[in-house]
């Protein structure tokens, strides 16, 4: 029996594993170094959700907080700029380790980050995707915005963004 999905913000402790998954998951330089991952795990643990099964983290969603919004500042995802107490939330990594792929987990994963940055009365999720995955982001609910400035890994990205309304 597949056990029960179990949420919950990120621990120091976790850093190891998810940077495990960063790498088996993300192609090249796409993926964040251990130091990036134990860094946005120490800044802002309540914006890095875990999501495990039978106590083994599979996937996880981090992020930042941005009062003004860039995404094509590199230096954001060392969280240079970031405050935990800002309005608009920026994600760096959505990523479910290969093993548990095509089962559903980044859609329990969206959804649950999504319901805590509403109930911390957050106004807007922003990221940056790949071509092959704005159709999935949409589907989570984001808006296209525009093809971004940035060419992280030499590979085109765009932008998207989900706004509350409250
Ligand atoms: C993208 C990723 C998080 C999806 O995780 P997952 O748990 O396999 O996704 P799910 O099983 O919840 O699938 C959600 C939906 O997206 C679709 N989907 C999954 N991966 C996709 C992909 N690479 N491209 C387009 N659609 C995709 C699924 O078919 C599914 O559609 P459905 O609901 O109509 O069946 C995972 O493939 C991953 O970690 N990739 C490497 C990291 C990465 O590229 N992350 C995205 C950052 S921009």
């Amino acid at each position: 029996m597949t056990p029960e999905p179990l949420f919950r913000d990120a621990v120091p402790a976790d850093a190891a594993r998810c940077y495990e998954i960063e790498i088996s998951a993300y192609e090249g330089d796409e993926a964040a170094t251990l130091d990036k991952i134990a860094l946005r795990i120490g800044e802002y643990p309540q914006g890095f959700l875990v999501l495990e099964l039978g106590g083994r983290i599979v996937g996880f969603i981090n992020s930042g907080g941005a009062d003004n919004v860039v995404m094509a500042d590199e230096a954001f995802k060392e969280l240079v700029g970031h405050d935990p107490d800002a309005e608009n939330v920026v994600i760096m990594s959505v990523v479910v380790d290969p093993a548990f792929q095509g089962q559903g987990y980044s859609t329990l994963l969206m959804r649950e980050f999504i319901a805590r940055m509403r109930a911390m009365g957050k106004k807007t999720i922003h990221l940056m995707c790949r071509d092959s995955h704005v159709g999935l982001y949409e589907k989570f609910g984001y808006r296209y915005v525009k093809p971004s400035e940035s060419d992280h890994g030499g590979l085109a990205w765009h932008e998207m963004v989900m706004e509350f309304s409250r």
